[in-house]
């Protein structure tokens, strides 16, 4: 069965490749991001695989917006029964000098930004009986020095996540998070420029820490959603999984 999948943050790394893994698994997908023609190479990728696919621009931390972006997706695609909640920002700094800005984007995005999208998408779930709903959390929610405002949306997302669980459960709806570990992207090779590495040195450094030998790709991260969204998952919800190559929790 097509089932309308919606993917936060898709325009490139993570969201992307989950937002064409989905494809692949037989879901039309709805490709949201900030600009929804940054979402072409996502969306013309899906399609070129023969898959069926969408952009839309939306602001998840914005109430407003939302609530268009779900609505538009409704009309252009049908009603969405799989989210994921895959849109990030950092705004790394030391608590000494991490303004309130910094606090408020961050979380902004990644809690209040799941608590909108899910809020907004939970009531065609109902209405379908299913629904699975991923969050991305990270392994910082175990604590990350100059991550003070990430660590603490990502622990929050594990927490909104298993609650979520517990509301929604009786109507076929299951929430699950992923927390990757060290993964190759934008965001990751914007870290390495912060602190004055090349992105090679850092996946070099990184893999030393990691048990597999490697540092994370996308695709990674892809297979464990589409472990989560599958039809037959329906009696694993409530789990955090941590994706990093080794042991973390
Ligand atoms: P990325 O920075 O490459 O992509 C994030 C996407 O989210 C961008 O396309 C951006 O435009 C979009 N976005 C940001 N704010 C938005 C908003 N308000 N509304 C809609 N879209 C918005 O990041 P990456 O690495 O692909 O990360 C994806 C998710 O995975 C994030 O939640 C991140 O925190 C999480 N994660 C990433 C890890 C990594 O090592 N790269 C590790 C653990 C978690």
């Amino acid at each position: 069965m097509t089932r309308v999948a919606l993917v936060t943050g898709a325009a490139r790394g993570i969201g992307a490749a989950i937002a064409r893994r989905l494809a692949s698994d037989g879901n039309a997908v709805a490709v949201l991001d900030l600009d929804a023609a940054a979402c072409a190479d996502t969306v013309d990728a899906i399609t070129a695989a023969g898959g069926q696919a969408i952009a839309v621009g939306a602001d998840v931390s914005d109430s407003a917006s939302v609530e268009a972006a779900v609505a538009e997706v409704v009309e252009r695609l049908g009603a969405p029964t799989i989210l994921v909640n895959n849109a990030g920002i950092l705004r790394d700094n030391l608590l000494f000098k991490m303004t309130d800005d910094d606090w408020d984007a961050v979380l902004g995005v990644h809690l209040r930004g799941a608590f909108l999208m899910s809020r907004a998408v939970q009531k065609h779930m109902v209405d379908a009986g299913f629904g699975r709903i991923v969050n991305l959390s990270s392994t910082s929610a175990l604590g990350n020095r100059g991550q003070a405002n990430y660590a603490a949306a990502k622990a929050g997302m594990q927490g909104f996540t298993k609650t979520l669980a517990i509301e929604l459960g009786r109507y076929g709806i299951t929430a699950n998070a992923i927390a990757p570990g060290f993964i190759a992207t934008d965001m990751t090779r914007a870290t390495a420029e912060r602190i004055g590495m090349t992105f090679d040195e850092f996946l070099v450094a990184a893999a030393k820490e990691i048990p597999v030998g490697r540092a994370g790709t996308p695709e990674d991260i892809a297979a464990a959603a589409s472990f989560f969204c599958a039809e037959e998952s329906g009696f694993t919800s409530g789990q955090v999984l941590y994706v990093a190559g080794g042991p973390k929790a």
